[in-house]
């Protein structure tokens, strides 16, 4: 599904109703595929994004020898026990960043592994040297040669227990060390781990299976090594896409007279919810839905500053689209992006539709709000920004094409028809 998006923008027109049903989230996902290289028997996952990021970890657990079977509509069958080779092949693992959270169990299991520099959206440098500074304080070797990264466990095949610091919290590393430490000799201890709601879910689901992880959500895990666990009848059920679902509340404040997200956890996107009420957006949250309306006679939204951090803080791939929602808003805010150096990228072409964005510098921007725009053909640059240059072209006057639709598919599940079953006007074009 490959193409680009025709939209007609409906003028700044609060139109849209109904319900969206939120999609499991592609960086959960991530974990379960990853943590059946840790599993004895079969692993069924339920809840998978029909996504092309899924694909990409499939195909990769094939290629290493494992059994992937989809057995319905958003579930699989994995099972790694034939797996026997370590090496990540380079191709798929060069288009997904998360292809690195094999790393961890693969070595863990086989005593070396050896990737190429993981690939996925081009948003800052995304380095890796956390990474590699923990595996070797797990004790293994490291190497690098045309940019192939060969670790290798020390003398005996087994990685051992480590304190590991990082220096900056790292969603994918703290998931990484999480499940090599299950497999390692001894206690690891991870200090200053992310915290995001994937992290304490794999935990979680690993501990089910009689694995020894404690602390997982906060900033220090402790992990004692068990071995291979048993998934037995235990199923690893997806949590909800937080991302996808604070997305479609900002759509839902800029475009709809009313609409529910159901099968969702607001708790998990609390941020952003506080800072569309502080905004002046009605939005009522319960356990698992949020309702966002305006009503008739509803007052323009306020503009509020944006600071994006680590979990519990403002997701920073939130920050796209609550750019496009500023510049909707009336008054002046601050957007700094403090997780990645090259996620304003997508700003220049919201410029071109008409939004009144200032560039400060490579973290900040400044949004003037209350600014028509227009629809434009723009190019998406990533993922989080292709879906908030869709949500921008449902706000703006005329049409748009929103090109590299292939981004968004990474990441978002039939997005079109999805967005048309709540009035949007957008089609795929191949
Ligand atoms: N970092 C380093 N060294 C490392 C690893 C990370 O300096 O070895 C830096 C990164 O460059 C970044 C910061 O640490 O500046 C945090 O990055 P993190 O490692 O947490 O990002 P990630 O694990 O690669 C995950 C999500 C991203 C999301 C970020 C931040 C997955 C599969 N990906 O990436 O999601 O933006 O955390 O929350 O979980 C997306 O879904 O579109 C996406 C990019």
């Amino acid at each position: 599904m490959k193409g680009e998006f025709y939209i007609i923008g409906n003028s700044g027109e609060k139109t849209l109703s109904g319900k969206v049903v939120i999609s499991g989230a592609k960086n959960d996902m991530v974990n379960a595929f990853a943590a059946s290289l840790l599993m004895k028997g079969d692993l069924f996952v339920r809840n998978v994004p029909d996504v092309s990021d899924t694909e990409a970890m499939a195909a990769l657990l094939s290629s290493l020898g494992g059994s992937v079977k989809r057995t319905a509509t958003h579930e699989y069958k994995l099972n790694t026990g034939a797996c026997a080779g370590s090496n990540l092949r380079g191709d798929i693992a060069k288009s997904i960043r998360a292809s690195i959270l094999y790393a961890g169990p693969l070595l863990a299991r086989f005593g070396l592994v050896s990737f190429p520099f993981p690939g996925g959206c081009v948003i800052g440098k995304r380095p890796i040297d956390l990474f590699i500074s923990g595996f070797m304080k797990m004790g293994a070797r490291v190497s690098e040669k045309d940019g192939i990264f060969s670790i290798r466990a020390p003398r005996g095949g087994k990685i051992r227990g480590a304190s590991i610091f990082f220096k900056r919290q790292s969603v994918t590393a703290t998931e990484t060390f999480m499940l090599a430490a299950v497999c390692a000799d001894g206690t690891t201890v991870i200090k200053n781990a992310a915290c995001e709601p994937e992290i304490a879910h794999l935990a979680e689901f690993l501990n089910s299976c009689g694995a020894r992880i404690k602390g997982a959500g906060t900033s220090m895990i402790e992990i004692a090594g068990t071995g291979l666990l048993s998934a037995g009848k235990k199923i690893y059920d997806i949590l909800p896409d937080r991302v996808e679902a604070g997305s479609f509340a900002i759509l839902g404040a800029l475009a709809a007279r009313s609409l529910t997200i159901e099968r969702c956890i607001p708790a998990h996107f609390e941020a952003l919810i506080e800072a569309l009420i502080e905004a002046g957006v009605d939005i009522k949250a319960g356990e698992n839905t949020l309702v966002v309306r305006n009503s008739k006679r509803g007052r323009p939204f306020r503009a509020v500053d944006v600071k994006t951090h680590e979990y519990p803080g403002f997701a920073t791939d939130l920050q796209a689209p609550m750019a496009v929602f500023l510049t909707q808003a009336e008054g002046e805010a601050i957007v700094f992006e403090t997780i990645f150096e090259g996620r304003l990228g997508y700003v220049g072409e919201l410029i071109r539709m008409g939004a009144d964005i200032l560039p400060l510098d490579q973290h900040r921007i400044q949004i003037k709000g209350g600014a028509e725009l227009k629809g434009r053909e723009v190019e998406s640059p990533d993922l989080r920004a292709g879906l908030a240059y869709i949500i921008a072209a449902i706000v703006a006057k005329g049409d748009s094409v929103v090109h590299n639709a292939h981004y968004i598919d990474r990441g978002y599940e039939r997005i079109e028809e999805r967005l048309r079953a709540i009035g949007v006007k957008i089609e795929r074009k191949p």
